[in-house]
């Protein structure tokens, strides 16, 4: 939700700002801008629409020239996407960039408003900037701890003062934000990718932390005492080139070809002596032998990770596993106790509605434990465990590698939980795990059959409405089918259990209704079948996608997707393959925006 820069060194700033702001397109992009100090003035430049569309057609007609300035590219939360309501937002004396949302803002404008004060945009965010304008009088510092004293809400802003033309202030509440530490330069940026073309060091702000940066020197300073801070520098251990494009047309190509890397990263690590280890978080067999139930916790994708998760841990370990969608669970007062184990899944790690489920199951006092691929983020920080799923930054809005590697941690927390309760035997538990070590190069090879998943899309680009039908596994990998898709084609679509389709939803069937069955599960595959016959007698296009050597009643499916037959457990992390490419294919071939799907935005961190 929203990407922030700022940078404070010796090279103009303009295009460099651009070039970060780029990075960070996939946190929002439905409006971006810049302000810069020109000769003691703060210029700004801000358009509707992305930051090729908008802002670099403005910035090529006129381009402000500093060494010191600001950026964002939004998706708008508080006023319509319009060149008025983009940020930065200021008055000529303070400007700012915000990421997140000012919850009181409507009290703080009419307050404002009886002090003369006067409002041009729709957004929550000119009120932090006229309330800082109003506490101003000389010293950035005081300002911005006061308005942090009004301000309600959660927030990650860079700000500038025009009396201070060398250096940029920022703060933060709840909204991520970091600091980078160059040489002679230094940064501020919602996610450290933006910056890994200039230096790889940062620090992490906090909670109710300011921090000043000028050129040579950044101070962090405690909001409600003044305090200085002193802080541990990070270095990131992403390279640049893990978050650019490397030859392929799209992110999200480039990121389903780096699953088997990614699978590896996560998967061998978590593996010694053909076991499975966890020691790096402190997880114990003990402790794990005490829990009475697992909840696993996530939104998106994420949460479907966790629908693997339930299926495959309940399957092996005999203990209950509820699976919540954040947002409502933090809602619905969920009977999560002590002697309670929940797992929350992220990818960005900063998803507000995960960050406070989060919350509420640390305060019910349950042992939390967070597979997280953001180092450092919020979640990390704030779980009693920690396990990072080593996939690179993932870029495209449309989660792909993250998935994978979501997927293939709910196989370890599976076989860890199942041999840790005697459920499974240590040989069971050495040769599933020798069987997930063999996972990567199966999917390397499934990755490779494009011209199938090409041919399965062109048969999809004329449906208004798809179904994704499938049982256990085969289900819980459906809703992630029908996810990528409608989330890049914006063809509609809908997943279910195959077998509840008879219960209403099969009255939708017709010609114009294609079905992509998923039936990899032997134990189910004849019942899917069935199901699959009933759809293909009233008419509706079927894709199966199975398993090789399926008794596939070729007269009830028109075309066929085979995989390799590996033990059906394991079938998600392979499964998966043709779901992401049959949904990339199609939207490539209906011309959408494939990385950057409208509406959407990958960091969602706000409620
Ligand atoms: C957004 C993204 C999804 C992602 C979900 C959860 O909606 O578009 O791809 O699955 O957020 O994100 P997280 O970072 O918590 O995994």
């Amino acid at each position: 939700m929203c990407g922030i820069v700022g940078y404070v060194g010796k090279d103009e700033c303009a295009s460099l700002l651009v070039k970060c702001l780029k990075r960070l397109e996939y946190r929002g992009y439905d409006s971006a801008g810049i302000a810069v100090f020109e000769k003691g003035r703060i210029k700004t430049v801000k358009a509707k629409g992305k930051i090729a569309e908008g802002l670099q057609k403005k910035l090529d007609e006129k381009c402000p020239h500093g060494t010191c300035g600001i950026g964002h590219t939004r998706w708008a939360t508080h006023g319509e996407p319009s060149d008025i309501n983009s940020h930065p937002i200021g008055n000529g004396r303070v400007s700012v960039v915000h990421n997140g949302i000012i919850e009181n803002y409507r009290e703080i404008k009419e307050s404002l408003m009886r002090h003369g004060y006067g409002f041009e945009s729709e957004t929550d965010t000119e009120a932090a900037v006229k309330l800082l304008d109003y506490y101003y009088s000389g010293d950035p510092i005081d300002a911005i701890s006061k308005m942090m004293a009004k301000v309600e809400g959660a927030y990650a802003l860079g700000i500038l003062f025009r009396d201070f033309p060398d250096r940029i202030y920022a703060v933060r509440k709840e909204s991520p934000l970091i600091v980078g530490k160059g040489r002679g330069e230094n940064f501020i940026a919602s996610d450290v990718t933006a910056i890994l073309d200039h230096t790889k060091e940062y620090y992490i702000l906090e909670h109710g932390e300011i921090a000043e940066i000028t050129e040579n020197a950044i101070t962090f300073y405690d909001a409600s005492s003044g305090d200085t801070v002193e802080k541990e520098v990070q270095v990131a251990d992403w390279d640049i080139e893990a978050a650019q494009k490397g030859g392929y047309e799209h992110f999200m190509l480039k990121e389903i070809h780096e699953q088997p890397s990614a699978l590896r990263n996560t998967i061998s690590p978590r593996i010694k002596d053909g076991l499975p280890d966890f020691s790096e978080c402190g997880l114990t067999d003990e402790m794990i032998r005490n829990y009475r139930q697992i909840w696993i916790v996530g939104c998106g994708s994420a949460m479907h990770a966790g629908m693997v998760g339930k299926y495959v841990t309940e399957e092996l370990a005999r203990i209950p596993v509820n699976v919540d969608i954040a947002s409502e669970f933090k809602y619905r007062d969920p009977l999560i106790k002590e002697n309670d184990l929940c797992i929350i899944i992220s990818q960005s790690g900063e998803t507000a509605d995960t960050k406070a489920a989060l919350e509420l199951a640390n305060k019910a006092g349950a042992d939390t434990l967070a597979i997280v691929n953001v180092v450092g983020s919020s979640i990390a920080r704030e779980a009693k465990m920690v396990m990072y799923t080593n996939a690179g930054p993932e870029i495209s809005v449309c989660s792909t590698k993250a998935y994978a590697v979501q997927c293939a941690f709910m196989y370890l927390v599976a076989f860890k939980v199942a041999y840790a309760v005697g459920t499974i035997t240590e040989d069971e538990c050495r040769k599933l795990c020798g069987e997930l070590c063999g996972i990567p190069d199966i999917v390397a090879k499934c990755i490779e059959e494009k011209e199938q998943y090409q041919f399965v899309a062109s048969k999809l680009i004329n449906a208004d409405s798809l179904l994704y039908i499938g049982r256990g596994l085969d289900y819980a990998l459906s809703m992630e089918g029908s996810l990528k898709l409608k989330e890049i084609s914006y063809i509609h679509s809908e997943s279910y259990a195959a077998g509840e389709l008879k219960h209403g939803t099969i009255s939708l069937i017709d010609e114009n209704m294609p079905v992509i069955a998923v039936a990899t599960q032997e134990r189910l595959f004849d019942k899917t079948q069935s199901n699959v016959k009933e759809v293909k007698s009233r008419g509706a296009k079927v894709v199966l996608i199975c398993k090789e050597g399926a008794a596939v009643d070729e007269a009830s499916v028109d075309y066929k997707v085979q995989l390799p037959g590996i033990r059906d457990l394991l079938m998600p992390l392979v499964t998966i393959v043709p779901l992401q490419l049959i949904a990339y294919y199609t939207a490539v071939l209906l011309g959408r925006d494939v990385d950057m799907p409208r509406n959407l935005a990958k960091s969602v961190t706000v409620e």
